[in-house]
């Protein structure tokens, strides 16, 4: 669809225009009383969202590029259908394809309360198929409101069941990680992924003095990023999903990658809400599966 058709038959106004940016990738930009919020059509993935009076609560690294057939750095990517390196194909991108192709605009609405809803879905493809080989769809539902609510829905449409990895893998925006703690996960179990793979426990908060990349399993637990130099905390509610993972790749990964810009680690820290290791999902034929966050900000007490 065009962008004239796009603003022709989903913009609305005083909540929601469709725009091409520099690099003509089209995002959908929302502005409402409480808060802004856009999304780019590649990979239904959320940018930016600042709730009105806030600092932005979603990193978008100040190097982050627009470019087809690649992960923005930044925002929240949907990792989808597969958590990580593919199980068995060493040669399909990590964390699933989802995020790299363009999903359609399927519904946007006003709600009464004054929020503003979009609902969009994965554009399946031979190449798509070819590396999923299972009927399904997946819908990204986006709520903009006080708070920011994000439901991804994947409906099995065909005759066997099948196994699903996933993540809401959100970078949010922190003053400095030396001001921050991560709570919610105490006492909980972790794959912690950096060195040699091991399990471990949590004890107390999580503070970041070094690369972080832990996978949290069997919670469902609200995670708390407590932000001193902010003032502020935010909170990471879910449902559907029973895996937690904690991700800031420090300097040295950072600057490998080329588009953390160059204190970027510091400003930032992924709290994901996944489906992964022993919680992947099993999507039986014929039914559906809703993997849910719902972000809010309250300041520090
Ligand atoms: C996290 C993984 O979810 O994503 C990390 O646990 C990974 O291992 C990180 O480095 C970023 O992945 P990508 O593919 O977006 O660079």
């Amino acid at each position: 669809m065009s962008l004239s058709e796009l603003n022709l038959h989903f913009a609305i106004s005083n909540h929601l225009k469709f725009s091409e940016i520099a690099d003509g990738m089209t995002v959908a930009e929302v502005a409402n009383q409480f808060s802004r919020c856009t999304i780019a059509l590649q990979g239904a993935h959320v940018t930016t969202w600042q709730p009105q009076g806030q600092a932005p609560v979603i990193w978008l690294s100040p190097l982050a590029r627009y470019i087809p057939s690649k992960s923005i750095r930044g925002g929240a990517p949907i990792c989808w259908p597969w958590f990580g390196p593919h199980a068995s194909d060493s040669k399909l991108s990590g964390h699933g394809y989802a995020r790299t192709v363009p999903w359609r605009v399927l519904e946007t609405r006003a709600l009464p309360d004054g929020s503003t809803f979009l609902r969009f879905e994965l554009i399946e493809t031979v190449a798509t198929q070819a590396q999923w080989p299972n009927s399904s769809t997946v819908q990204l539902e986006v709520t903009v409101g006080q708070t920011l609510r994000l439901a991804l829905v994947t409906k099995n449409t065909g005759q066997r069941d099948f196994v699903l990895g996933e993540a809401l893998h959100t970078y949010f925006q922190i003053s400095d990680v030396a001001q921050t703690t991560i709570r919610g996960l105490e006492g909980t179990e972790y794959l912690d992924k950096v060195g040699d793979p091991a399990r471990r426990t949590q004890q107390g908060g999580i503070v970041i003095e070094s690369e972080v990349d832990r996978v949290y399993v069997n919670t469902a637990a609200t995670c708390l990023i407590e932000d001193k130099g902010l003032n502020r905390t935010i909170h990471i509610a879910k449902s559907g999903s029973h895996s937690t993972v904690v991700w800031n790749p420090w300097t040295e990964k950072a600057n490998k990658m080329g588009d953390f810009g160059e204190h970027g680690y510091r400003n930032m820290v992924c709290v994901e809400s996944a489906n992964a290791f022993e919680n992947l999902v099993t999507v039986a034929a014929g039914e559906t599966h809703q993997l849910t966050v719902e972000y809010s900000v309250e300041s520090l007490a």
